[in-house]
């Protein structure tokens, strides 16, 4: 094991004691301070192996010491704790060369296994030469859950590089909001930032959207047009629903991305790409796989670094942020300035948010409007509510039959594969893609009850268990599974 002499600093006695503790317990030395100026003369004195510094201290700050830190002992790491944990905290941290930025409150465990990791490796953080910029900059990202510090966690470490990633989240969990902030305080800042939409473009205009056509490459191409590819040169390229990209598109989209260039519809000249790719997704790209609608080659090529999106009703201690942010938002957009009561906000909580951030945002304007009061209460909440309850709902004609259903899917799939027919296995692929849902609906219906859900289905236990394993199907007991 790697002991080592830990400095640190921590202007809360309570946390200094039990953290010391911790580490001595672990086999480490420690000396900490409740001062910044303190910390720093033991750094000057070549003292102390790593540092473990909360952000506000008395006479310092443990961001701002960073820099010095780096220039006098480039090889000391620091790991940042705080409790102002924003995305802000999390990038100026990581900007600033921190090893890494642990949120309080903390995990004990987690501060231990961090602290020898970073003595294992014997490694800083990558120190940018750039500033972090301004203090009192506007949050790019609202709340400050503990699933939101993962996200921020990743964001801020994925700064200082230009690694391929992928959103995934449901609808209105803020993907395009992370895709920008990305961007915004990464390397390539000052390049573009360029978003493209696979759902909404059809199908045969794809290729020249992305990489743009020659002038008389078809019919109606009376001039040469630019691609997003070309528009987001020396910037970041968002492709947004990735998962409704057709087949041959995305055929298309990974040989670019092997080869690092492309060609124009109807050119010959190669040009070469740079960019950074974000895609993101709302669909489970796995099963789409599995049902041969994406290629999987591409997949991994786009997944190079995952980042997941809470659905809100998995983070609603952020709601009260999240609601005074858009009230406020809402009041400098020239809409009647309101307070928001406790009540409401309780009330705001008891949602389920199908339709996440951007549902509450929309509630927000709204009651903004309507609320007859400076203060929106409860009341206005709930009514506002009982008016609209499958606001958001994805729309679904109640008229349709199962049968017509997946007639539908079958044709989008078949003309997904057109002119050609799809891969071989498609019975198969089909009757699982029927099955995923049936047994996982069954189960949530039966609270995870795997005998009762095989009696509901009319099938044998055993059975029900083997389909459970090969269609990855995650058990949980209770209802705390929400579709
Ligand atoms: N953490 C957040 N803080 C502040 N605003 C947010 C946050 N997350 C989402 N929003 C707001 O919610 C709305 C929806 O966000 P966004 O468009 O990024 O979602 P999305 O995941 O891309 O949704 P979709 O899958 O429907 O495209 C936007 O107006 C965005 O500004
Ligand atoms: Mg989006």
């Amino acid at each position: 094991m790697n002991s080592g002499i830990v400095l640190l600093a921590d202007d809360d006695k309570a946390i200094r004691t039990v953290l010391s503790q911790a580490l001595t317990r672990a086999g480490h030395r420690v000396r900490s301070t409740g001062s910044a100026s303190i910390l720093w003369q033991w750094i000057e004195a070549g003292e102390g192996d790593i540092v473990l510094s909360d952000v506000m201290m008395p006479d310092g700050d443990g961001i701002e010491l960073l820099p010095n830190i780096k220039r006098k002992r480039p090889d000391l790491p620091v790991i940042v704790m705080s409790a102002q944990n924003t995305v802000m905290t999390a990038i100026r941290a990581a900007q600033a060369g921190a090893y890494e930025y642990l949120p309080k409150p903390f995990d004990l465990r987690e501060v231990i296994s961090t602290v020898e990791r970073a003595l294992a490796t014997g490694q800083s953080g990558t120190a940018s030469a750039e500033q972090p910029d301004g203090e009192a900059e506007a949050l790019p990202l609202i709340g400050r859950s503990a699933a939101m510090q993962d996200v921020y966690r990743v964001i801020a470490r994925l700064t200082p590089t230009d690694l391929t990633v992928m959103v995934s989240g449901e609808s209105g969990t803020g993907k395009e909001l992370v895709a920008r902030a990305l961007h915004d305080f990464g390397r390539r800042k000052q390049g573009p930032f360029v978003a493209v939409n696979m759902a909404a473009i059809p199908k045969e205009l794809i290729e020249s959207e992305l990489f743009g056509h020659e002038k008389g490459a078809f019919t109606g191409a009376t001039q040469r047009g630019q691609g997003k590819f070309e528009l987001a040169q020396g910037g970041t390229l968002f492709l947004d629903e990735i998962g409704d990209m057709p087949l041959e598109a995305q055929t298309r989209l990974l040989r670019v991305l092997q080869e690092g260039e492309f060609v124009t519809v109807g050119g010959r000249e190669p040009i070469k790409t740079n960019v950074r790719i974000i895609a993101a997704t709302h669909q489970d790209l796995r099963r789409l796989i599995k049902a041969g609608l994406f290629r999987e080659d591409l997949f991994y090529r786009l997944n190079v670094v995952p980042l997941t999106l809470p659905p809100l009703r998995e983070r609603y201690d952020d709601i009260p942020d999240l609601a005074r942010y858009f009230l406020r938002r809402a009041a400098d957009e020239g809409l009647p300035q309101k307070g928001i009561s406790r009540d409401a906000l309780e009330a705001l909580k008891a949602h389920n948010w199908p339709g996440n951030v951007r549902e509450l945002e929309n509630l927000i304007r709204r009651l903004a409007v309507l609320s007859p009061e400076d203060t929106i209460d409860a009341d206005t909440v709930e009514a506002e509510f009982a008016q609209s309850p499958v606001m958001a709902m994805p729309v679904v004609d109640e008229q349709e039959s199962m049968t017509q259903a997946i007639e539908r899917h079958l044709k989008k799939m078949f003309a997904n594969y057109e002119p050609g027919t799809p891969t071989p296995g498609l019975y198969d692929r089909v009757l699982r893609e029927l099955e995923h849902p049936l047994i996982t609906l069954t189960l949530h219906a039966c609270r995870g009850n795997q005998v009762k859900a095989a009696e509901v289905l009319g099938i044998n236990r055993n059975t029900l268990r083997k389909k459970i394993r090969e269609l990855d199907i995650p058990v949980t007991r209770g209802k705390n599974v929400v579709y």
